[in-house]
């Protein structure tokens, strides 16, 4: 398998577009904040530790947000709307951050009668700081710890500790102020609020505002360079932003990151995803570690045993644009709701997509991980030819585990429940009879069949070589992305040939696409 090295700035920014729609940010809004934040930084001729911190600021400031989100969606009900509501509010501003607050009781309480609302309000609003102050704090020791386990550089704990504090100390958590608060925090919280006001309100409203709140929320200093050129620091930044602008935006030298690196992004993204509600804890590992049993029992090749690992720790990313109320309600979805629930493959597929090396083929498996081969899952009807052997697995996985946790609408099915209701779903053409055995294994449970053949009776090396070749490399390319001799590609794949019975590259392929062996995700993603 090829060494792997991947820019930890796509990690950053599938983080970004992830917390983007947590936090009911606009398409792009970190990654349009870092540019605008680093123009700034480039402005003010700042050194290059200083630019790198920014750089990291602007683009992680929310990674710690979705701890706790179940408190937040308990006390306010909609917790994306509310922190729509949230954004470029001046916070030291008691009446309009209680009205927002105000709001979200009023849309909870919808249909009670104006005694009720006005005893949820009073209650509410009483009751606050006990229910945000814990929460965002957490945001920030969870920040904290995620950056840490990307390999981020020990200064940025610091200020990703402090992102909710401000000039004039009315900040959360610690009520720090002035130069206490680190210069990276202050220069991206001016320049997230810029962007934020900008959309709410357009350019000049949000000059007025900013210059209002200079002194207060914001170092005056800073909000007077801001303004000087606000107009040409803002340009073009009303749209979506190329990856590629953003990765050529960090600081030199580039961050990347091997294959254990990676493997540790991939768990940080796990844990991201499943801390947001109780009863989803632990879930992307536990997929994870079943579907990688299953891929190796099936003798998949190295590279999809790692993709779908990959892909389960991550496969649920896109959930954090449906808000947290809706999944925890125990009554049924409304068909708006069921219609975002079931896009959040979309959305995963679309966060992981810039993602070098592997990315792509991870990114293609979580937006299959619903999908089944009668064309009956979502979100695109995927079909059986579709779904490569590494797509069953993960999609029998993901059953299968999600079957034995409990959720607000039902309890957790045994182990033997849950290998039922797999293999009701093998017999009615939805799941991989190959793969659900697999699982079911690796899961501890009796075998119903023998252990499945390898896949088309080849090795793992084998099929990597198949797939070389249907894809249309020559021996010598091949001889590359195997890392051997062409000599030794040449013989492996005569070898293989006559094993399959075939004697052209065209006869391989037509093999390999007869038995579903070619990886369609990358050709179709
Ligand atoms: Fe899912």
């Amino acid at each position: 398998m090829a060494a792997l090295r991947v820019r930890r700035a796509d990690f950053m920014m599938t983080l970004a577009y992830a917390t983007d729609l947590a936090t009911g940010h606009s398409r792009d809004f970190a990654l349009r904040s870092c540019v605008l934040a680093m123009r700034m930084a480039d402005a003010a001729h700042l050194d290059e530790p200083t630019r790198r911190a920014i750089y990291h600021q602007a683009l992680l400031r929310y990674i710690g947000c979705n701890a706790d989100s179940h408190l937040l969606a308990a006390a306010w009900g909609d917790e994306i709307a509310l922190r729509r509501e949230l954004q470029g509010l001046d916070f030291g501003d008691r009446a309009e951050f209680a009205a927002v607050f105000v709001r979200a009781i009023t849309r909870l309480f919808a249909g009670a009668s104006p005694e009720e609302l006005a005893e949820a309000v009073k209650r509410g609003l009483a009751e606050a700081p006990q229910v945000n102050i814990p929460v965002l704090s957490g945001h920030c020791e969870v920040a904290q710890r995620i950056a840490e386990r990307l390999g981020l550089p020990p200064e940025l704990r610091e200020s990703l500790g402090q992102i909710y504090e401000r000039w004039d100390g009315k900040g959360l958590p610690h009520g720090l102020s002035g130069e206490a608060v680190k210069f990276p925090v202050r220069l991206v919280t001016l320049a997230q609020d810029a962007i934020a006001l900008t959309e709410a309100h357009g350019f000049e409203k949000m000059t007025v505002l900013l210059a209002k709140r200079a002194g207060g929320a914001y170092e005056a200093e800073l909000v007077d360079r801001f303004l000087a050129g606000a107009e040409q620091l803002m340009a073009g930044l009303d749209g979506p932003v190329d990856r590629a602008a953003i990765l050529a935006l960090e600081p030199a030298p580039h961050a990347t990151l091997d294959e254990g690196d990676c493997e540790e992004a991939f768990l940080a993204i796990a844990d991201f995803i499943d801390m947001r509600m109780p009863f989803t804890f632990g879930h992307s590992r536990a997929v994870a570690a079943l579907a990688d049993a299953a891929a190796t029992r099936l003798g998949l090749p190295q590279e999809d045993i790692r993709a779908v690992r990959w892909a389960a720790y991550a496969h649920d990313l896109g959930e954090l644009t449906v808000p947290v109320a809706t999944w925890m309600r125990a009554a049924a979805l409304t068909e708006r709701e069921t219609d975002a629930a079931r896009l959040h493959p979309y959305h995963g597929e679309r966060a992981l997509a810039g993602v070098g090396g592997d990315g792509k083929l991870v990114a293609a498996l979580v937006q299959r991980h619903h999908e089944q081969l009668d064309g009956t899952g979502y979100y695109r009807n995927a079909r059986g030819p579709d779904l490569s052997p590494a797509a069953r697995v993960l999609a029998a996985a993901e059953t299968f585990q999600t079957a034995r946790e409990a959720r607000p609408h039902r309890p957790a099915c045994s182990d033997v429940a849950a290998a039922a209701r797999l293999r009701a779903a093998v017999r009615q053409g939805q799941l991989c009879g190959d793969a659900v055995e697999a699982v079911l294994a690796c899961a501890g449970q009796p075998a119903r069949r023998a252990a499945p053949e390898r896949l088309a009776g080849l090795t793992p090396r084998e099929i990597e070589v198949l797939r070389l070749i249907a894809a249309g490399d020559t021996t010598k390319e091949a001889a590359r992305k195997l890392d051997i001799a062409i000599k030794t590609a040449d013989n492996h794949i005569q070898s293989l040939y006559s094993k399959i019975g075939v004697t052209t590259r065209a006869g391989a392929a037509l093999f390999a696409l007869e038995r579903g062996l070619v990886r369609h995700e990358i050709a179709t993603a």
